[in-house]
């Protein structure tokens, strides 16, 4: 029998008119735009037509499946240890990655983390690592594995190399800049294609809810979770999910180092609150789906083992974990500008704020700056007098200041003496896994 020919054009018009596209068409497409036989023109009409038209379960995991055989599924003949990994959905102030993978690492497992940098008002774990002297993302193959391998590290965080689903590094900038970013179906085939070429058996997801969030209401995380879930048990991949809290940043530090330096403070025993709870789930998470969850990480962070673990890790990928972090040139306070009560902190824009000041980017490949971001004295909910700091700026570019404290004083909302702070929901709003979701 001779194959029916493919056409972009109808692969096109049949989304665009609603039809459900046939697992031959969805890999003709994914194919042929890796090759560059599909044109990035036809590639974008077809991204908008799935973000108004959705996908159906089979062509989110025929999709899924193509942009994983886009490239090598990666394999570490010779560990003995569990793979497990955490993927985050993306979020502000969100250093978890870096207390958590030496923290599970060091609990027994071994942790593939390939991870991204920044975007928009969300930061990136390789650009805040890359604020450590000498530290680098690039790792080769062979480094991932011998550090994966090596029982005193056994853990890898680094920039996922260009034969890991290269369709989805190519479709992922084109979405970036035609509004098709926002569609549950190709952000959860993004991630887990990521995930599952990676090679790990096992993980976790920290799917963001709340301003700061991709998708801010909840509806649309359960829907992401559950989708990236069965993504991953199709795969052969043990998935669940945490939904969390991303309405306020996450600790009180966003920027490069600033939020490096966050995290070996929680790495030490200290830290905020939320940071230490909300790694410490993942942590427990992390360690059930990995079968070691007779090992309490709150044991492993408390008596430095975790601390002891950063330090293997960063050394592995050539950083000097004793070296000063940088720090920015220019600094300014944010003053209250009346007594009251801190009411909310706007996830979303003091991301912003921080990437105005220089910690992020508008494009990709544009440079970030280490040193900028932004650091929170006071937590919603608490009473400030006029003229006390509710915030530092750091910026390396004095320019920069003044855009950084126009939009963090849109984030900052007070409300008279005595008001009540909007109150804050848990940070762990809820779990999901392959049985449905549990409290
Ligand atoms: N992160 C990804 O990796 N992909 C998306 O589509 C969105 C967020």
């Amino acid at each position: 029998m001779v194959d029916a020919v493919i056409d972009a054009i109808a692969v096109i018009t049949t989304k665009r008119d609603g039809g459900t596209l046939s697992d031959r068409q969805i890999d003709w497409m994914v194919d042929g735009f890796t090759r560059g036989t599909v044109s990035d023109e036809q590639m974008s009409a077809l991204a908008m037509a799935i973000l108004l038209r959705g996908m159906g379960a089979g062509e989110i995991a025929a999709w899924t499946e193509a942009m994983v055989h886009s490239g090598r599924r990666a394999s570490y003949p010779g560990l003995t240890r569990p793979t497990v990994d955490k993927h985050s959905t993306g979020g502000v102030g969100d250093k978890i990655t870096l207390v958590l993978t030496p923290l599970v690492a060091a609990c027994g497992a071994a942790v593939p983390q390939l991870s991204g940098r920044g975007l928009g008002h969300t930061g990136g774990t390789l650009d805040k690592l890359e604020a450590i002297p000498g530290w680098r993302a690039d790792l080769t193959g062979n480094r991932i594995r011998e550090n994966l391998l090596d029982p005193r590290v056994s853990a890898v965080i680094c920039a996922a190399g260009a034969d890991l689903a290269p369709a989805d590094r190519k479709l992922y900038a084109l979405r970036d800049v035609t509004g098709t970013v926002e569609s549950i179906p190709m952000i959860a085939a993004s991630i887990m294609s990521k995930k599952i070429a990676e090679g790990t058996a096992a993980l976790v997801l920290d799917v963001k809810v709340g301003s700061g969030a991709f998708l801010p209401g909840l509806d649309s995380a359960r829907e992401l979770a559950a989708t990236m879930i069965d993504l991953g048990r199709a795969a052969g991949v043990r998935t669940s999910a945490l939904l969390t809290d991303m309405d306020q940043p996450l600790g009180r530090a966003v920027g490069n180092a600033l939020e490096v330096a966050e995290a070996v403070e929680v790495l030490a025993g200290g830290g905020p609150t939320d940071v230490v709870e909300l790694t410490l789930a993942l942590a427990d998470e992390m360690l059930l789906a990995a079968g070691l969850d007779h090992v309490d990480p709150r044991d492993v962070l408390r008596d430095g083992r975790a601390m002891d673990r950063w330090r293997a890790v960063i050394a592995s990928a050539d950083g000097d974990p004793d070296a000063p972090l940088p720090t920015a040139r220019h600094t300014e306070e944010v003053l209250a500008p009346e007594d009251g009560v801190l009411t909310a902190l706007d996830a979303k824009l003091v991301g912003l704020a921080a990437g105005r000041l220089g910690a992020g980017r508008a494009a990709q490949g544009d440079p970030v700056s280490a040193g900028a971001g932004v650091v929170c004295h006071i937590a919603p909910g608490a009473a400030v007098r006029r003229g006390q700091p509710v915030a530092t700026l750091y910026a390396d570019d004095a320019d920069r200041l003044p855009a950084g404290r126009v939009t963090f004083a849109e984030a900052m909302r007070i409300g008279p003496p005595g008001h009540a702070a909007r109150v804050a929901g848990p940070l762990i709003i809820e779990r999901m896994a392959a049985d449905g979701p549990s409290a």
